[in-house]
């Protein structure tokens, strides 16, 4: 008999520390420095973890949250507007060295939350003990890249300006009340990656943790109630439809920081009456292709290729969501691609060495079996045994050859374990894709050929934003822009480029007189204005 793809635990098996014996109740939300209790409806939260029962399979779960609706919303907006005070609250006028000691006191307190919050990664969206660990620690990194290169942009800042007989200070400002809403793949690092930079340049926030990963937020609610002034940073639970979509209509949102789905950042920009107050920074979907080229080498190009598609089981922005695999060595990329495949671990987040993870959306192993579906009707087909296999939230990942452009898998972003190949002797075809595409976030290219590599690499860099030489595609490391043409992103995210998309340049400026050098040096040597300073951050 076959062995099982997966086996889920009962709750007795579950390692001592994945054992809730109590369910986490979120039942405040945090709006002007102060806990607000919900006695409205809740949103029950489960783990993507089954869990075995007899012969049944039974949701596991963890806990809910409140499901606030327009009121709660609005509280929060005024709250943030208040703190925020059209630029004249205590927060936007802050020194840059007091802000980034309000931010210091939370990177230590969120430091302490690690054990907490990686549990309810691995609880709540079903990430190994590795990728969750590496996701809080890359979070801190990230905040004390910022602070490090926010103190950089200040002291560049901390000189006046020369120019056609006007002298200038020019800083970075901020916009004003920035709304919020991470992705469930990276729920606290690519919210953090928003919030924190929002927060360091002066804005005010409303935060809406994503569809999953929601009652990870909980241990950290003290830490953003002790750290900030009140209405610095409120955070509400909810549906988007209802909590965002209330701020979007007020129009008194000035930056809409979203990672998500291209149709729910345009839906939620639609909503907002006042299209040129609203800036808008976006990560959305993105098909990034794997490009295999006759003379790559084989053994590398497969270990990238199963590593880009496969990591959190394909559910990254960044994943590669299609292969192009050269004709001349499709046999000899196959046969060790399959085997390399059947080699991962699928199990459950905790085990050692585990690769493959149950998914946390309930519908996603049918959507996926829907592609799969449509594929083979029109002419693909599934290369290994067990591809699309499901088991309760478990989907077993799925490799279909002969796919073409008839296929929904050939466009679509399929944000999971299915890895569509096409065979090609042209290299126009994986050109003419990336070209015709709506997406234009990365592509990743193996060959060990420089002729071949450099005449990709020269029309490929105008149509994507990052090309790959025989590595996949990621995000990483923190220092490097992230961002996309077309439907995958708005802006430019980085340590540096985040901090410059949460603020705008302003400047003072004055005629070069007698008069007003005296002013300004009377201003600058009394030390009577943080804009016009020359004071230096070591
Ligand atoms: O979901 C998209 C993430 O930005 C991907 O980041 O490439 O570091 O996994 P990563």
């Amino acid at each position: 008999m076959q062995e099982p793809i997966i086996s889920f635990p009962s709750f007795e098996e579950l390692p001592e520390r994945f054992k809730l014996h109590e369910t986490i109740a979120q039942e405040h939300y945090l709006v002007n420095g102060e806990y607000r209790k919900w006695n409205g409806a809740f949103h029950d939260v489960y783990s993507p973890v089954r869990l075995q029962e007899g012969d049944k399979l039974v949701k596991y779960k963890l806990g809910h949250y409140p499901l606030l609706e327009e009121k709660q919303s609005l509280e929060a907006l005024g709250a943030a507007r208040e703190a925020y005070d059209l630029g004249r609250g205590s927060w936007p006028t802050m020194t840059v060295n007091e802000r980034i000691a309000h931010v210091e006191h939370f990177k230590e307190e969120m430091s302490k939350q690690r054990e907490e919050v990686v549990k309810l990664l691995m609880l709540e969206i079903g990430k190994t003990t590795g990728d969750a660990e590496k996701e809080f620690d890359r979070t801190v990194d990230y905040i004390t890249d910022t602070i490090a290169a926010l103190k950089q942009l200040d002291r560049d800042s901390s000189k006046l300006e020369h120019s056609g007989g006007v002298f200038a200070q020019i800083r970075r400002g901020p916009l004003g009340v920035v709304l919020c809403m991470g992705p469930y793949n990276y729920p606290l690092n690519e919210t953090f990656t928003l919030l924190l930079p929002a927060l360091l340049m002066g804005n005010t926030v409303i935060f809406k943790p994503a569809k999953f990963g929601v009652l990870l937020i909980s241990p950290l609610l003290e830490a953003f109630k002790n750290c900030f002034p009140a209405g610095v940073i409120n955070v509400i639970f909810g549906s988007g439809r209802v909590t965002a979509s209330t701020l979007m209509e007020t129009g008194k949102i000035d930056v809409l920081a979203f990672i998500g789905s291209s149709s729910g950042a345009n839906a939620l920009k639609k909503l907002h009456p006042n299209q040129n107050r609203l800036r808008s920074v976006l990560g959305l979907e993105a098909k990034n292709p794997g490009i295999v080229l006759p003379d790559a080498n084989i053994e590398l190009s497969v270990q990238e290729c199963l590593l880009g598609s496969l990591s959190y089981n394909g559910q990254r922005c960044t994943a590669l969501k299609v292969l192009f695999v050269h004709e001349k060595i499709k046999d000899e990329f196959m046969e060790l691609f399959i085997s390399s495949l059947n080699k991962l671990k699928a199990g459950m987040p905790w085990e050692d060495g585990v690769k493959l993870t149950p998914l946390p959306e309930d519908d996603k192993p049918n959507y996926l079996n829907g592609l799969i579906k449509d594929a083979i009707s029109k002419g693909a087909t599934l290369v290994n045994e067990t591809g699309g296999e499901t088991i309760g939230s478990y989907f077993n990942p799925a490799v279909l050859t002969g796919v073409d452009s008839s296929m929904k898998i050939f466009h679509e972003e399929q944000f999971g374990p299915v890895i569509p190949i096409v065979f090609f002797d042209n290299i126009e075809q994986p050109i003419r894709y990336i070209v015709e595409s709506n997406y234009g976030q990365q592509v990743s290219i193996f060959s060990s050929n420089p002729e071949d590599i450099s005449s990709l690499v020269d029309p490929l860099v105008n149509q994507v934003c990052r090309v790959n030489i025989n590595s996949q595609c990621q995000r990483g490391p923190d220092n490097y822009p992230f961002n996309g043409r077309k439907d995958s992103a708005e802006g430019t995210l980085s340590v540096f480029d985040a901090l410059r998309a949460f603020s705008i340049r302003t400047l003072v400026a004055t005629k070069d007189s007698s008069q007003n050098k005296e002013l300004l040096n009377q201003i600058l040597q009394g030390r009577k204005s943080k804009f016009l300073s020359t004071d230096y951050i070591l």
